[in-house]
């Protein structure tokens, strides 16, 4: 065995077999490294093209699609005081129908800094990304003018915008009108056939902030649910591809994106100053939750929690009263003690997904799922699934509901130096789920890639996949449902961290506790009897 030091100045230890199967990968890794030199010093004459396959084609839609929808932004400083409300409705603690402040559109939809010195830290409202991703696609290269020449077309339609109308203004509550988001842009693009015709649709995609979930109602549904709309079911866009910040279970439409955090650095000095400081920071508290902390009516795993931190006089948990918008646009109330944790609990709230998880990767806090929609089965362009257990914690919420497991008991069970591990690979995630400023420096373009970068690329992925379909004629592969997973990457990349083994499944599953065992069988009997699970 070797000792080696780390960056973060830590002993690690090396087995002899590992450093052997990294000088096996390092033959071929040098191999290609000559290779790489030899085609530049030779290749100024035929230099591959670096857009070939990467070609956008940003379609110019009139103002009503985006800049005019802007208006729907709530004026005032938000204490209550309507002028120039659009929308004075809105309920600034709901998420699915919180209107932006009017403040929130500065920097392109990333808001105002959180504070006049603050580089990278902005009060970020997370509906306002398809303003900023309009903005930053803009700064992309590669893109096209003529269509005809586009490997993907861009919608700059601003759609979760669009919506708040059908969920906030009276004369459209009621009736059949939530049934009509979208119409509009769909007769606009059918009076110009051409770039649609091309490919049925299926080069277009778009950006929807929000769950597709809130945008699915079958369009004859009646009565209709508030809250929705039904986008995604209009026959005319029924092609083109949604961003979106959660899909649904068979998600052949839409693919999920992480939430936007209130961290957009313009730097890489800027972003690697904060991976430092999240790096180094002290972490008394085991565990954190950010949420709603009023306990709920029925049995569910956000209830235990509470009840389990409401015992703990220690610092063993952490609660951030995140209830009736105090943590919107204040992200120094939930980042500070994100610091301060070694886990960060992710329970669904209203839906799987939450912002909260991105907070806690960016503040290198392990975040801890009760369930596989939570993320692993939502963002595999950005974090890789077949990898959670070297980076996340599961325990299955029926455990800790109906089960003796708790919480505090598994994750204290975690050796230190796992959790360190865990941790160190949480953080060199942590770029991958960010939004890097627009308008930011090279060094930080070219060494990471952010949550825009890896959408783009995997939107030009699935494209292409299905271009190819069509070009062959086997238009029922288009429907399939590709594995275009991050998990390959990963691998390779974490076979290289200095002394960090990856941890095997059966590693992981000393996170459950022998009770947690115990649990699963009280659950499937609970199952049985067939009660209603809350
Ligand atoms: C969607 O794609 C299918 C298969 O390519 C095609 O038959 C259909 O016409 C397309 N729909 C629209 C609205 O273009
Ligand atoms: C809280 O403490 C009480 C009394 O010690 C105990 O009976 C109960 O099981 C505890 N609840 C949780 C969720 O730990």
């Amino acid at each position: 065995m070797w000792m080696c030091p780390t960056p973060a100045g830590e002993q690690c230890v090396v087995h002899p077999q590992e450093i052997k199967n990294k000088m096996l990968l390092l033959n071929p890794l040098f191999l290609l490294f000559v290779l790489l030199l030899s085609a530049v010093a030779g290749a100024t004459a035929d230099e591959p093209d670096p857009c070939a396959g990467r070609r956008i084609h940003i379609r110019s839609l009139p103002r009503r699609f985006n800049a005019d929808l802007l208006r729907y932004c709530s004026g005032g400083d938000g204490d209550g005081d309507a002028d120039g409300d659009a929308f004075p409705l809105g309920d600034p603690s709901a998420a699915a129908t919180s209107v932006p402040p009017c403040a929130s559109l500065a920097n392109h939809g990333l808001g105002p800094r959180t504070h006049p010195r603050s580089r990278s830290w902005y009060r970020t409202h997370p509906r306002l990304l398809e303003v900023f991703f309009h903005r930053r696609i803009q700064e992309r290269g590669c893109l096209v003018d003529d269509p005809a020449h586009a490997d993907a077309v861009f919608l700059p339609y601003y759609a979760a915008l669009d919506a708040l109308p059908y969920v906030l203004r009276p004369s459209l509550l009621d009736q059949d009108e939530s049934a009509r988001h979208g119409v509009a842009l769909a007769d606009h693009l059918s009076s110009q056939e051409r770039v649609l015709s091309r490919r049925h649709g299926h080069d277009h995609f778009l950006v929807v902030a929000g769950s597709a979930w809130d945008h699915s109602q079958p369009l004859q549904d009646r009565p209709r649910l508030w809250g929705t709309t039904s986008l995604l079911r209009l026959p005319a866009l029924a092609n083109f591809t949604f961003l979106t910040f959660e899909s649904r279970t068979w998600a052949w439409q839409e693919h999920a994106l992480p939430h936007p955090t209130s961290f957009h650095p313009a730097s890489l000095a800027h972003l690697r100053a904060w991976l430092d400081r999240a790096r180094r920071s002290p972490r008394p508290t085991l565990m954190l939750f950010a949420g709603g902390v009023s306990r709920p009516s029925r049995p569910n795993i956000r209830g235990s929690i509470l009840a389990e931190c409401a015992n703990r006089t220690d610092a063993a948990c952490a609660l951030v009263d995140c209830s009736a918008g105090r943590c919107a646009r204040d992200p120094g109330r939930y980042m500070r003690p994100m610091l301060r944790a070694k886990f960060c609990l992710q329970p669904p709230g209203d839906t799987p997904t939450r912002r909260s998880t991105f907070d806690a990767i960016i503040a290198g806090c392990v975040p801890v799922f009760f369930e596989d929609l939570a993320a692993r089965a939502q963002y595999g362009w950005h974090l890789p699934p077949a990898r959670y257990h070297d980076f996340s914690v599961h325990i299955p919420k029926e455990a800790v509901v109906f089960g003796a497991v708790r919480i505090a008991d598994t994750l204290a069970a975690v050796p230190e130096e796992q959790v360190r591990r865990m941790r160190r690979r949480v953080l060199r995630l942590a770029p991958r789920v960010m939004y890097r400023r627009h308008g930011s420096a090279a060094d930080l373009r070219e060494a990471e890639k952010d949550a825009i970068d890896l959408a783009l690329d995997g939107v030009l992925r699935r494209i292409r996949r299905r271009t190819r379909a069509l070009e062959e004629g086997s238009p029922e592969r288009i429907y399939e449902q590709e594995d275009d997973t991050i998990d390959d990457d990963m691998h390779q990349e974490w076979q290289f961290e200095t002394g960090a083994s990856l941890l095997s499944e059966s590693d992981y599953y000393i996170l459950t506790p022998i009770s947690a065992l115990r649990t699963a069988l009280h659950y499937h009997c609970y199952e049985k009897n067939e009660a209603v699970v809350g």
